[in-house]
């Protein structure tokens, strides 16, 4: 299986929302098959449909083959379709995020420490996950893309600036990863 190209800011389609896929068909399995591919190779531990091209709301997610960094070789992913947060917690978590489509930029994000999230898994079933820390933050962010958000859209416009200039660079390798 060959993996997706993965579009990168300031693509339109990064902030073009998704629409629901309207069951997990064979058609849907193959993409959240070589949308994790994707997502292994690149290395992250998250992808959704808007970074491959794709405007369907599906997501893929593993916050745990990688962790400090290091390959931990188990691979546990979770993929979505029509993902949607039913319940968020008062309580606050600041975590460091960054995103594939935005390579090599970083910041501290704040998000519902807890959320719980309804979708369909891959066999098409009603699925909850209750999500914690890095995992809140991930299923967060993966369904932010769906609505065409960027982690950076809650950055000073500033910082906001700063960062799509420098994947400018990168991207024209003006500039190191
Ligand atoms: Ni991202």
């Amino acid at each position: 299986m060959s993996v997706y190209d993965i579009i990168t800011v300031p693509d339109p389609i990064l902030k073009t929302p998704a629409s629901p896929v309207a069951r997990v068909d064979d058609a849907v399995r193959r993409q959240m098959d070589r949308m994790l591919e994707t997502m292994y190779a690149a290395p992250g531990i998250g992808l959704a449909a808007n970074q491959v091209n794709l405007l369907n709301r599906v997501i893929v997610l593993d916050c745990e083959w990688r962790s400090n960094g290091e390959e931990s070789g188990e691979r546990r992913p979770v993929c979505m379709a029509n993902p949607e947060i039913v319940w968020a917690s008062d309580q606050i978590s600041v975590m460091e995020e960054g995103c594939l489509s935005i390579p090599g930029q970083f910041a501290e994000i704040e998000r519902p420490a807890t959320v719980r999230v309804k979708y369909l898994d891959y066999k098409g079933e009603e699925a909850e996950l209750e999500a914690k820390d890095l995992v809140s933050h991930c299923v967060q962010h993966e369904i932010d893309h769906l609505n065409g958000v960027l982690f950076i859209d809650y950055l000073s416009r500033l910082k906001r600036d700063m960062m799509l200039r420098r994947v400018e660079k990168i991207m024209k390798g003006q500039e190191a990863l």
